[in-house]
């Protein structure tokens, strides 16, 4: 059996959460791969909505394992806040939450770095979640962060001291005041901590997914942000601090490239984006700001309105190249209903079509449009299959396959669980 990969090809937001919530009953893990609390995923069940930051969304599902991988980097309070949120519900999260002995912890200290590193920057600020991914990553790749497992061990106040004497002489370079209460917070984080190690002992996440995959049990790696925040493939320095493309599911997993199947990859039917950073068709008239409310554009972690603008295929095709993406689920295409007209960046200036080589820097591309009829969606109609839908969106989704060389498998139509038409098998 081969694990599949469901990941955003835009700037994050894509409506992961609800994508990964309707395919869960068709496997039995779900497995988030990267990226940490900065990422929020919207699930509406029964007309509630909830808002899932480092627990997988397969957690509603019954039959599903929801796996906190190696590649996650977890802050403790917030993790754990998360978990009381759905005990309270009566979710016994004991036998279906896992949480990987490799996975670092975001530390108080990463929290006030990533502040402080952000106050520094001014004006060319990166606009982060300011939940310490960045602060978080670096301490991994500088080798001295905290792994989860590592915590369980007696010397693990040791440990978190010596990280907190570096955090703060980081602070102190940059002029950072430290709070009162940081001491306070530590201790609360140090005890959130060892709560979630009793009820949540550390795994070998690879062992427990290749062992699943050898029986035959399916396995759905769950991607956070969106292509164009790999701090690789995305317009760099604006981007998260994580890889979001296909690749680290194989590292934020452990497992081997020969093991992943499909790739699903997700996309709103127009763009979005929290935060700073180049985006080439942005709206900055009323009509940006009419899509920001049809499509509710606040951000799911910390409620920013988000920049809105038309569909790029260039940034498109870059993105489901990089990931190899077999399946594409278009989302939000209701938010466009009632636009009599919607437009598609087809090249930038310069570019021979969509499939020319992507540009490093942005910043100065200029999208050149192409026009597309738009389409009304009845309110009181359920649309079941492919043929319920009107002409024009037929011919929008009939143009991304396309000009993207890869079948929709399905069209989302709203944010709950059931406004979902799938159109291939
Ligand atoms: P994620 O981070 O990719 O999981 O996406 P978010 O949850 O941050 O943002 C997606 C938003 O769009 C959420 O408010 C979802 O409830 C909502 N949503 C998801 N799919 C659809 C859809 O097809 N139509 C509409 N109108 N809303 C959707
Ligand atoms: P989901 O999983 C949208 C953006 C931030 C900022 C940049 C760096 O919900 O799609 P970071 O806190 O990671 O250092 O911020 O990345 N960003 C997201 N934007 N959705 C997300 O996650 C995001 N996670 C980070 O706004 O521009
Ligand atoms: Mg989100």
């Amino acid at each position: 059996m081969k694990a599949d990969v469901l990941l955003g090809l835009q700037w994050g937001d894509e409506g992961k959460g609800k994508a990964v919530d309707v395919l869960a009953p068709d496997y039995t893990w779900i497995a988030r791969f990267q990226g940490g609390p900065n990422a929020g995923h919207t699930l509406w069940l029964d007309g509630q909505k909830v808002v899932l930051h480092t627990i997988p969304s397969g957690v509603f599902r019954e039959d599903c394992q929801n796996l906190i991988g190696n590649g996650v980097v977890l802050h403790p309070p917030s993790l754990l806040a998360e978990i009381r949120a759905l005990q309270e519900k009566g979710m016994n999260l004991g036998q279906s939450l896992l949480i990987s002995d490799k996975a670092h912890l975001i530390t108080p200290g990463h929290r006030l770095l990533d502040q402080a590193q952000e106050a520094a920057k001014g004006d060319q600020k990166i606009g982060s979640t300011l939940r310490g991914i960045g602060p978080a990553y670096t301490d991994k790749y500088a080798r001295h962060g905290l792994r989860y497992g590592d915590m369980a061990r007696p010397n693990a106040a040791d440990l978190l001291q010596r990280s907190m004497d570096t955090h703060r002489q980081g602070l102190q370079t940059l002029n950072f005041p430290e709070p009162d209460d940081l001491e306070a917070q530590t201790e609360a984080w140090m005890d959130s901590l060892q709560s979630l190690l009793k009820e949540f002992p550390p795994v070998d996440g690879s062992w427990i997914l290749n062992q699943a995959l050898d029986q035959g049990q399916k396995v759905l790696a769950e991607g956070a942000q969106g292509s164009m925040l790999d701090v690789e493939y995305g317009a760099y320095p604006f981007v998260t601090s994580s890889h979001t493309t296909a690749a680290a599911a194989c590292t934020g997993l452990g497992l081997a490239p020969s093991r992943i199947g499909d790739v699903y990859g997700l996309f709103k039917a127009y763009c979005t984006r929290v935060g700073s950073g180049p985006f080439p068709t942005e709206l900055h008239d009323n009509l940006g700001e009419t899509l920001r409310k049809a499509g509710n554009e606040f951000g799911a972690t910390t409620g920013r309105p988000r920049r809105c603008g038309w569909l790029d295929l260039p940034a498109l095709h870059y993105a489901a190249r990089l990931s190899g993406v077999n399946k594409l689920i278009v989302t939000k295409a209701d938010v466009l209903s009632g636009f009599g007209e919607v437009q598609v960046a087809v090249r930038y200036e310069g570019m021979h079509s969509h499939r020319d080589s992507y540009p490093t820097n942005q910043e100065a591309c200029i999208p050149v449009y192409r026009s597309f009829e738009g389409w009304t969606l009845a309110q009181d109609k359920s649309y079941n299959k492919l043929e319920d839908l009107p002409l024009a969106l037929r011919a929008y989704l009939s143009f991304l396959e396309e000009s993207l060389d890869c079948p929709v498998h399905w069209v989302s139509l709203g944010p709950d669980r059931h406004s979902t038409l799938q159109t291939r098998i």
